[in-house]
């Protein structure tokens, strides 16, 4: 080794000690006479004191620039009265170099790569992302990472999961997202499709008797990206034989009930961990991924203004649709413009409009204020439990229109009013998801989770006649407001997975060259089985307080899908493309 210590572990206890230090240079101080020079590795940084008397190492520290790599040698002692820097691990102490070594030069880098450089321009990062990964903030994300897996592994170990790798180079596997696919050099015509998750594998893994697997899988889906969304991402991918429901669910709140005070001690749970079905936690929150950190439940107004004079609201109830409303606490005195900010909120949401009303000292405030009767404003208060200072927004739409609208609005009003408190990991679980959706533009039923789930079985006798009615065995682990994790009881019997197959529009043929293997797998002895699947980077963007994924991914891709650095994806070779019985058509 080049080094005896690392920079950042160096404490009082090491006065007088010789050391050996390598890393960076991450700025260096010439006060003429005397240079200091902050040198960094992974474990931190210390203070480098060099004065002119350590001669030729005084003059290799004139040299120095920002991220030379260099080797220095010297002896810690005490930092002078007054140079102490209590916001530094190494503050108390230095390092009165003896000599000084480059073992590398570096260019002027073109992004700063301290912490206060963070908000350089996020393609400059990603185009220099192993200058970008150099920052505190980053090492920090990284190793929490790698201390959240290391705890999965020893977690699931200890429970009896093997951890087993599977194949990358399979075919479609669907989760609802389009595939990357791989052509085939040596069968021209044909291609691979990157798993989309390891699925079926690891259901086939539970055919085979292994009654426990997991592994730390790479994933890759072809989908539009967003802040909790890359092409190419990473779940904790679990199975288990002969349980039911409960039993998955333990395993997975136990571990992550060890896992966020082990890895980040300043982190908060609500344990146990809440339950809602699908259907209360959109009624309550408006959302299937609620934010449990804070209340603002919604409030159903609809029998209410089924009567009323007023006519958009009592129309709504006439026509099916419902009424809702949430408060938010002191917004009494927003403005109009405020308000139609809000308005346009609710519309980009997809509702027709927003309705308000506020108690103020002065009256009653709002687009609605003056054309509600006073019974009914006392009415709203009183079911709303709004007093002076509270403003009430009212939906009156379809009602998943009105859910989501007002969900949405529920999460402006998180981050407007600062309601979620940002050291609480709000872990709850979502139950019994319908089976199907309705999907409008190819007017057929859909899978809601995936076509592997189990449906509850006194629904499976009106899976055809009636499948919008029908609820599975999905469960979801919500934390923040984020999904963190799906995952259900599977279909194990032949019958039942090819009638979920049917029921999706699947052909006979289609079936076959599709799911065959599955479908064979079920007649030999399939157990029992179900297991879930947690995003690796929602969890550490979570433990980690960032805004988004790409901040815990060593080498993520912009939304566009690319690699900046790589500058891929890119062309290749036409040879290569004959080679694969290729070509490329341009429209
Ligand atoms: P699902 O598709 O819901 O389920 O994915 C499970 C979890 O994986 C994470 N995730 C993602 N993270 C980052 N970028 C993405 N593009 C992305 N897509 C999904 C989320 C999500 O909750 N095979 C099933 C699981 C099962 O049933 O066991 C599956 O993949 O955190």
């Amino acid at each position: 080794m080049l080094k005896t210590h690392n920079c950042g572990d160096l404490r009082e206890t090491d006065i007088g000690r010789r050391v050996a230090l390598a890393g960076w240079v991450l700025r260096r101080r010439d006060l003429g006479g005397l240079i200091f020079i902050d040198l960094r590795d992974r474990s931190g940084l210390v203070q480098i004191h060099v004065d002119e008397e350590a001669g030729d190492c005084y003059r290799a520290a004139e040299k120095l620039r920002n991220e030379y790599v260099i080797k220095v040698e010297g002896v810690v002692r005490a930092r002078p009265e007054g140079t102490v820097n209590p916001n530094l691990p190494t503050g108390q102490v230095e390092v009165r170099s003896e000599s000084i070594e480059i073992l590398n030069p570096s260019k002027p880098i073109p992004i700063q790569v301290d912490d206060d450089g963070y908000k350089t321009d996020e393609s400059m990062r990603l185009k220099y992302r192993y200058l970008d990964l150099r920052r505190p903030r980053l090492q920090k994300n990284l190793a929490i990472r790698h201390k959240a897996v290391k705890f999965i592994r020893d977690y699931l170990d200890a429970q009896g999961f093997y951890e087993i790798e599977t194949p990358m180079l399979i075919k479609a596997t669907p989760e609802g997202a389009r595939d990357y696919v791989v052509p085939s050099r040596v069968q021209p015509g044909k291609f691979y499709a990157l798993p989309q998750s390891p699925q079926q594998l690891k259901q086939l893994l539970m055919v085979a008797g292994y009654e426990r697997y997991f592994q730390i899988a790479r994933c890759m889906r072809d989908e539009d990206l967003r802040g909790d969304r890359q092409p190419e991402f990473t779940q904790l991918d679990l199975e288990m034989s002969f349980v039911d429901r409960e039993d998955v669910l333990a395993v997975v709140e136990g571990l992550l009930t060890g896992l966020v005070p082990a890895v980040a001690p300043h982190k908060r749970l609500i344990r146990p961990f809440p339950r809602f079905t699908y259907h209360d936690a959109v009624a309550r929150f408006g959302s299937d991924k609620p934010d449990l950190r804070f209340g603002m439940e919604l409030v159903d107004l609809t029998k209410m203004f089924a009567g009323s004079g007023l006519k958009m609201f009592a129309e709504a109830a006439g026509a099916g649709h419902i009424v809702k409303a949430l408060k938010a606490p002191g917004c009494a005195s927003y403005s109009r413009k405020e308000l139609d900010i809000l308005t346009e909120q609710v519309k980009t949401s997809g509702a027709r409009g927003l309705a308000t009303i506020g108690w103020t000292a002065v009256g009653l405030k709002g687009s609605i204020a003056k054309v509600l009767a006073t019974s009914e404003a006392e009415e709203v208060a009183r079911r709303m439990g709004a007093g002076e200072g509270d403003l009430v927004c009212i939906v009156a739409d379809k009602e998943a229109v009105a859910n989501k609208a007002l969900g949405n609005l529920r999460l402006e009003f998180r981050d407007r009013l600062k309601l979620a408190p940002p050291d609480l990991m709000a872990f709850g679980w979502i139950v019994d998801f319908p089976m199907f959706e309705w999907d409008e533009e190819s007017k057929t039923w859909s899978f809601s989770h995936h076509p592997f789930t189990m449906p509850h079985e006194e629904h499976l006798d009106r899976l055809e006649s009636d499948p919008g009615s029908v609820l599975s065995k999905a469960y979801d682990l919500v934390c923040n407001g984020y999904e963190l994790s799906s995952g259900s009881i599977r279909i194990h019997r032949r019958d039942v997975q090819a009638r979920i197959f049917k029921c999706l529009g699947y052909t006979e043929e289609e079936i076959a060259r599709r799911f065959g293997h599955m479908l064979d797998a079920f007649e030999y002895g399939a157990p029992p089985h179900g297991g879930m699947a947690p995003g690796i980077d929602r969890l550490v963007m979570l433990l980690a307080d960032e805004p988004n994924i790409r901040e815990v991914i060593a080498f993520p891709k912009t939304a566009s899908g690319s690699d900046l650095m790589f500058d891929a994806p890119a062309e290749v070779d036409p040879k290569h493309l004959r080679e694969l019985h290729l070509e490329i058509t341009r429209d």
